[in-house]
């Protein structure tokens, strides 16, 4: 079971299972192994230039960018380390689009999107005066190509479509996408920070001029992230977003922090060792999980495209049965109704919405996510405790409704 336990009602202990890995992973004790010397006794300053204190730190900090880079085949210069994918979305589409200075002012994106990509966006209509065009999803999770290609225009910069979905696990055309932006002469950029280290990404077959990573998705630590930026053919143009000591190649000031690389940089390498068997791995659990709910929860959905999928992701609406009564009555079970990163808004999902769910079914869906840590035990017990909870549930909302009830 889970290295954590949760208490119940009445001081009751339950193993608690760990079912939430697009919000955050565990970090792996072989990346936490490589980080701990950084933290100790090579703490120098990795931009420190006249010592070895300092040379040392940057050595280590390039390893973690080679490590970086090669997992998406790009050259380690074109990788700029910061705090984590945040960031890199708001650096890549405010600093594309404060850098083309109106020459071109048109950005397109998706309305499944992270915040983080959709509140930059609208930040640049906002305060740039960009135009925005936020392309709709099919009721799968798919963007329609055609349509991108329509929406592109002469006045058009940018387009910001994310590799996997954090809520529903769909993934897209990413090759396709890349195709269309470099026939038509715009950057690309692709928020990868649930793909990067899970499924194969390359910047030259995919075209992908800017792409966003995050340590804490693939076994890395928090608070450590890159932005890949294409150097050459096309050279995309970033107007730093912060002043300082320009570092970076002067896109993002800031002293790094040499744990935090390696550790990106170790997880990103033990992914790329792993990437194949972990798939493998993750979608035989995706098949007993989904295989065993569906077969035994009536009207269960299963959110976004059935094959287009992070196969660790299962976001299922159960008709009838409000996710916070499951919560509630699974304490044991660590899941989510959706996004963390918007977890402090109470609305119904954006995402959810988007593929054509209204407000009710969209208050019936949770997400459940699984990954490198996730037994098979543990999956059946969350299975199994899921589908005695719904059925407990929905008897007790029909003898409470009844006349004699
Ligand atoms: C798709 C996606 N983009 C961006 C982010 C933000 O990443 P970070 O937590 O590294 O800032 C997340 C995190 O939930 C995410 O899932």
């Amino acid at each position: 079971m889970g290295r954590v336990r949760a208490t119940g009602g009445k001081g009751t202990v339950h193993p608690l299972v760990y079912l939430d890995y697009q919000a955050t992973t565990p970090v792996d004790p072989r990346v936490v192994d490589a980080m701990l010397p950084w933290l100790s006794e090579h703490f120098g300053n990795p931009h420190s230039v006249d010592h070895r204190f300092g040379w040392i730190a940057h050595e280590a900090v390039e390893e973690a960018r080679r490590q970086v880079a090669s997992l998406i085949h790009a050259d380690p210069r074109a990788v700029i380390f910061t705090s984590g994918a945040t960031e890199s979305n708001n650096l890549a589409i405010k600093g594309a689009m404060m850098a083309m200075e109106g020459a071109r002012d048109h950005l397109i994106t998706v309305a499944s999107e992270h915040k983080c990509v959709l509140e930059s966006a609208r930040w640049t209509a906002a305060r740039l005066g960009a135009r925005l065009t936020i392309l709709p999803v099919d009721t799968k999770g798919l963007i329609d190509l055609d349509q991108l290609a329509e929406a592109i225009t002469e006045r058009t910069a940018l387009v910001s479509i994310m590799a996997v979905n954090n809520e529903i696990g769909v993934i897209q055309p990413l090759a396709e996408i890349g195709e269309i932006c470099r026939q038509r002469g715009v950057w690309f950029h692709c928020d990868a920070a649930q793909g990067f280290g899970k499924i194969p990404l390359d910047i030259d077959e995919m075209k992908i001029d800017l792409m966003s990573i995050s340590g804490h998705k693939i076994y890395g630590p928090k608070g450590i992230g890159a932005l890949y930026v294409r150097r050459a053919r096309p050279r995309v143009r970033l107007e730093p977003q912060m002043s300082g000591g320009g570092q970076e190649q002067g896109l993002r000031s800031g002293t790094l922090a040499p744990h935090q690389c390696v550790g990106l940089g170790r997880a990103a390498e033990i992914a790329a060792g792993e990437m194949d068997a972990e798939a493998k791995r993750t979608q035989r659990l995706f098949d007993r999980f989904w295989g065993r709910l569906s077969a035994e929860v009536e009207g269960i959905r299963l959110n976004g495209d059935r094959e287009r999928r992070w196969p660790g992701n299962v976001n299922v609406t159960i008709p009838g049965v409000p996710v916070e009564h499951l919560i509630a009555a699974l304490p044991d079970l660590a899941f989510s109704t959706g996004s963390a990163c918007s977890s402090g808004s109470t609305g119904p999902s954006h995402v959810l919405l988007a593929l054509g769910l209204d407000d009710e079914a969209a208050h019936a869906s949770l997400r459940i996510g699984f990954g490198r840590f996730t037994g098979e035990a543990e999956l059946d017990y969350a299975a199994e405790r899921i589908v005695e909870t719904v059925k407990r549930l929905r008897a007790e909302r029909i003898s409470a409704s009844s006349p004699s009830g």
